[in-house]
């Protein structure tokens, strides 16, 4: 495993020419794509754009841009990465507020149930708005917490109206069975709703094999929207239908400028958007309208696949000797887009790796987590990312004083 073959690895590799639509910086190794993906060139472009048209255009940006049409447009893009088909997706809002919407559409169908099922490691957001939802609706819900996939499925029953889970475990990288858990879930007459922030964009998803009924998710992570930029929501084809949407506003109407004041709800997902699109975030995210449609989905999954087998191999025959424990699942179809492990002084290793030009991640209480996006990341970029943690923890740079305060 010489750093040859790594090279030798990225000269093979039939999807490199994607990262040259990204600004990569040479001197940094970007592993934190679980908090924001890379930038895509086109977005200096399309930001220069909004500023210019803002002043010149001003209201008819409306009608001459496409800043309304954006979260459906971007939605067809990525849909493919989640094996969603066109309109069956649209960027919007937060995945808080995806998840709220989702769950209580399902509520909503599933009126005479009173259980929602979870995982007791689900990300806090997505608990708190369970919790938030028994305070919403004026039946008796209450939510349980599961915390493996098998227990989960035995939890289920004639009660529960809604299996709202996480794809990816955010700590430990460990991806459920969404087929699976699914299918059980639909032998009891439960709904599904899935968070694949974690997965989507960088390890398969397939809503339409698994007959998943609503899929949500970050759009920053590995899909690239930028800091801070719109999640998505998917519904089954026929399910957003079968209900009011929780969050009835103006752009989910059936016809927006018909200006109505009594709502109507527009056929299939878009029912779910609610407000004025942030135009502002879009145009930061529009480079994606070209660069997703170029991206074969199985592709870019065996990608991760080889980077992310090569990342655990090097970390355990170059760091295991110093401490470092892989945490992730082996098998590459139980992992999500990243690779997490432990190590001595794991959130004072985050720190000094910065200023060795890695970008990484920390979770309490001890997990290093490397996010890896197969957009940019090349088999050579872990062998020197490998190589600057094994340097880190060998001349034991972490201990020095400055890193002892880790960031969030
Ligand atoms: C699994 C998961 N869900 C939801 C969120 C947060 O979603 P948002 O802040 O977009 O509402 C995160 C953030 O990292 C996450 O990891």
């Amino acid at each position: 495993m010489t750093r040859d073959h790594a090279l030798a690895l990225d000269k093979a590799d039939k999807l490199a020419f994607l990262r040259d639509f990204f600004e990569v910086p040479e001197d940094l190794i970007h592993l934190d794509a679980n908090s924001v993906g890379p930038m895509p060139k086109g977005t200096r472009e399309t930001a220069k754009g909004l500023l210019d048209d803002w002043v010149t255009l001003r209201r008819r940006g409306w009608a001459e841009r496409q800043w309304l049409d954006m979260p459906s447009l971007l939605g067809d893009a990525i849909a493919p990465m989640i094996g969603a088909g066109k309109g069956e997706v649209v960027m919007c809002d937060s995945t808080t507020l995806n998840q709220f919407k989702a769950v209580a559409h399902a509520l909503s169908i599933n009126a005479n149930r009173n259980t929602i099922l979870t995982q007791s490691g689900n990300f806090p957001t997505d608990l708190h708005v369970l919790e938030g939802l028994k305070h919403v609706f004026s039946r008796d819900l209450r939510v349980i917490f599961c915390a493996s996939e098998d227990e989960a499925i035995a939890a289920l029953n004639e009660d529960t109206a809604v299996a709202a889970v996480s794809h990816v475990d955010y700590r430990s990288g460990e991806r459920w069975d969404m087929a699976r858990v699914t299918k059980a879930a639909h032998d009891q007459g439960v709904l599904t709703v899935w968070d694949v922030s974690h997965s989507a964009g960088a390890v398969s998803v397939d809503v339409r094999a698994a007959d998943a009924d609503f899929v949500i998710g970050c759009g920053y992570k590995y899909l690239c929207s930028g800091p801070g930029g719109p999640a998505f929501i998917y519904a089954k084809p026929g399910l957003a239908d079968r209900a009011h949407p929780a969050i009835a506003g103006w752009m989910g109407h059936a016809d927006v400028f018909a200006f109505a004041g009594k709502y109507e709800p527009h056929p299939g997902v878009k029912r779910f958007l609610t407000g004025t699109p942030p135009v502002g975030a879009n145009e930061l995210a529009k480079p994606l309208l070209d660069i997703w449609p170029k991206v074969d989905p199985q592709a870019l999954w065996a990608k991760h696949k080889s980077l992310t087998d090569y990342l655990i191999a090097r970390l355990r025959t170059e760091c295991g000797p110093l401490g470092v424990t892989v945490t992730s699942p082996e098998d590459h179809a139980r992992r999500g887009g990243n690779v997490s492990f432990s190590s001595p002084g794991a959130g004072s290793v985050v720190e000094a790796l910065l200023d060795q030009g890695v970008v990484s991640s920390f979770r309490k209480p001890g997990a290093i987590r490397f996010g890896v996006s197969p957009l940019v990341i090349r088999h050579v970029d872990i062998y020197d990312a490998v190589q600057r943690l094994k340097h880190v923890l060998k001349a034991e740079i972490w201990k020095q004083p400055k890193y002892a305060k880790v960031a969030v």
